[in-house]
């Protein structure tokens, strides 16, 4: 059996890569050997400041026997094709969210994963931030009786106002649902398991809108998906859901409460370590606990890193290509029900995974 870090390479050298990078090479467990980009300059230009011994196409990647891990960070509508390729140069693969845009290429990647004995793993992952599975600890524990319902708010004016190309936000395949709803899916089913229908509404403020920084400042463009959603969303265990995901609003609001038999628990969703608290079903409005999170810092990576450890003793990954996969499945089933104005099924199951350890750590050396 292959021991010692695990040897991982990069794919898709954006925003985004150096954040990872920052803290993938400081992990003990793991070992960056290289980034690969369509744009070559941009990958070399990573690989010199993180001092990385390679740097060039993703084909090129693949073919490095030393790389293990495969971590795709490209956009969203290559994702699906980015790792299928990783799995079928025989690399196990941590990809950013979504998993996929479609349920088939989803299966497809997941069962040619399984054929070729090498693993899937992806999701936003703050949820195994230590703030999120503080959450997930505590309501194991039974912190709030029997979990009964969960209230859920994304709201805010959108991306436009800032982003230089948001475009790409505003068409299939992003939007509040499909980049920020990741976020709140997976944590709704890591802490309350398997979704079993949801029903959704949804609205869009404006036809279209406006580059509001950068060099195309003033460009219009057209809104190509909903920008509001309300959802309502039942769970395998009975748990009903309400979440708003909204860029139509000049309110800035992330909320996520869980309610059980015995009180109310918030959830830190929005970042790694944020505390949650606590109300006491009989208590006053004001009498919340603070109950912070506990352990060493966690950011950025820390999927990787799990997966990484996961893989070397041969069990799965918590953030699952399973988990991914019911994500998207339920992601999906929101557009439906808006479509057919009816409740949709979500069909694909979901097996529970544990918290994290209080005592996880990114910084031991484990491998
Ligand atoms: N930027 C953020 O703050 C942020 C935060 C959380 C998650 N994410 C996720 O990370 C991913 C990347 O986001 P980003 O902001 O870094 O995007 P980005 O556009 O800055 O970078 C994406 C990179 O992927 C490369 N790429 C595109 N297609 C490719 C292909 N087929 N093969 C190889 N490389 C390819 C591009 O050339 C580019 O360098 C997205 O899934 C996004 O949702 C981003």
């Amino acid at each position: 059996m292959t021991t010692g870090p695990v040897g991982v390479g990069i794919i898709g050298a954006g925003n985004i890569s150096d954040e990872y990078l920052t803290n993938l090479t400081s992990y003990p467990d793991v070992t960056v050997i290289g980034i690969a980009d369509i744009d070559l300059a941009r990958a070399a230009a990573q690989a010199d400041k993180y001092g990385l011994d390679f740097s060039g196409s993703p084909g090129e990647l693949l073919a490095l026997q030393t790389v293990e891990l495969i971590v795709n960070l490209t956009i969203p509508a290559v994702h699906a094709e980015v790792s299928l390729a990783a799995v079928r140069a025989g690399k196990h693969v941590w990809a950013e969210k979504p998993i996929a845009l479609d349920r088939e290429s989803a299966r497809q990647l997941l069962d040619e994963a399984t054929s070729a004995g090498v693993v899937v793993g992806n999701a936003p992952d703050t949820v195994l931030g230590s703030g999120i599975q503080n959450s997930h600890r505590l309501i194991g524990e039974g912190k709030i009786g029997t979990p009964q319902t969960v209230l859920t708010l994304m709201q805010g004016p959108g991306p436009d106002s800032w982003h230089p190309r948001p475009q790409f936000l505003f068409a299939r395949g992003a939007g509040p649902l499909f980049d920020i709803g990741p976020y709140y899916f997976t944590t709704l089913t890591m802490l309350l398991g398997e979704i079993e229908s949801v029903q959704a509404l949804g609205h869009r403020a404006y036809e279209e809108r406006e580059i509001g920084s950068g060099p195309d400042a003033g460009t219009r463009f057209p809104v190509e998906i909903w920008t509001h959603m309300s959802v309502l969303t039942r769970f395998a265990s009975g748990v009903v859901g309400t979440s708003i995901y909204s860029f139509d609003s000049p309110v800035r609001r992330q909320l996520f409460e869980v309610t059980g038999s015995g009180g109310t628990l918030t959830v830190p969703v929005s970042g790694f370590d944020g505390p949650s608290s606590f109300l006491a079903a009989a208590a006053d409005e004001g009498d919340w606990v603070d109950l912070p999170a506990q352990g060493r810092e966690r950011s950025r990576g820390v999927g990787v890193l799990e997966m990484a450890r996961a893989t070397r003793s041969g069990r799965s990954p918590r953030a699952s290509g399973e988990l991914a996969f019911h994500v998207l499945d339920a992601m999906l089933a929101v557009e439906e029900s808006i479509e057919a104005g009816s409740p949709v099924l979500v069909t694909s199951s979901l097996t529970g995974v544990a918290p994290l350890d209080a005592e996880w750590d990114p910084q031991e050396r484990t491998l």
